[in-house]
């Protein structure tokens, strides 16, 4: 990868996965990261975990960068993007991870400057992030730049930004709702003789490894599930009874909770 420097504004939850993830890639070296932050208790934690760390003044953070990522909450975002304005060359990219605020609200500020909007999720510090990317002002030569950082960390996607909010509840929040599912299998396991660490590693696992059957065969879930249901057999019953008490209702109503959520401008 050719990218010289990339700064991160925000080291909070996000904004320390990202970096993570970003030193975690091949040839990329700590000099060649920054991270902004205001909190000084967190710019001290970022320093122990061995990150280069600027604490709250954006224009000495953003010098010579070539990506520079915002990844603060929506409510400070603003006052942000009127520090970066006089700041900004135009060469340098911007990239949003701030949930909810638009590309044409970002415009409002930046007006025509080279703008990227992303949902990754938090799984970018192991490079196994499902990052969405939304362009505006961008040339293609900037779009290639872009979308090969977040390929290094994890799968990408590009979609139009109407589909974010969508994006963003499947791709982002489900992330906790299959921790959710990791949790539950280990409470069921705990409880059918497994010690809680054996049980979460067993969980974790099948998760793993039924999420890779889909994406390295290409196949229905329920292909692979008629593969393990035996007429009359204990996985069939169990399933059904899951159903029964409302499973995949459940997931799908979450989800749509989640999106309406959003949808009425909760972040
Ligand atoms: N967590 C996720 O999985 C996820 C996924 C996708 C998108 N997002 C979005 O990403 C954004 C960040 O989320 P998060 O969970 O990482 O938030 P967070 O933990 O609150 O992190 C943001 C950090 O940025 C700091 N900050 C605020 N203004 C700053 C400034 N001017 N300069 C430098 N640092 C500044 C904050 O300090 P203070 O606390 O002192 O303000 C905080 O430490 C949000 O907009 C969120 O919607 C999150």
């Amino acid at each position: 990868m050719n990218i010289s420097k990339i700064t991160i504004i925000g080291g909070g939850n996000l904004g320390t996965s990202i970096a993570k993830g970003i030193l975690a890639i091949d040839h990329f070296n700590k000099q060649q990261l920054t991270v902004c932050e205001k909190r000084l208790a967190r710019a001290k934690q970022l320093v122990e975990m061995g990150f280069q760390v600027v604490e709250n003044k954006i224009s000495e953070a953003i010098e010579d960068a070539e990506i520079i990522i915002v990844s603060v909450k929506p409510q400070h975002f603003r006052s942000v993007l009127e520090e970066l304005k006089p700041l900004l060359k135009p060469e340098q990219l911007l990239v949003s991870t701030v949930t909810g605020v638009t590309l044409n609200e970002m415009a409002a500020v930046l007006k025509e400057h080279p703008m990227i909007r992303i949902m990754p999720n938090t799984a970018i510090e192991i490079k196994e992030s499902l990052t969405c990317l939304c362009f505006q002002s961008t040339t293609r030569e900037q779009e290639l730049v872009v979308t090969t950082l977040f390929n290094a960390l994890g799968k990408t996607i590009v979609l139009h930004e109407d589909q974010l909010d969508a994006v963003t509840v499947l791709g982002a929040c489900g992330i906790a709702f299959a921790l959710r599912f990791i949790r539950a299998a280990t409470q069921g396991g705990i409880e059918i003789g497994f010690s809680a660490e054996i049980s979460q590693f067993i969980a974790s696992q099948i998760v793993k490894g039924a999420a890779q059957l889909l994406l390295e065969n290409g196949t229905h879930p329920e292909a692979e599930i008629d593969k393990v249901t035996t007429p009359q057999g204990v996985t069939i019953s169990g399933l059904n009874e899951m159903e029964h008490q409302g499973f995949s209702s459940s997931v799908i109503k979450g989800l749509l909770t989640s999106f309406n959520k959003l949808s009425n401008g909760d972040k």
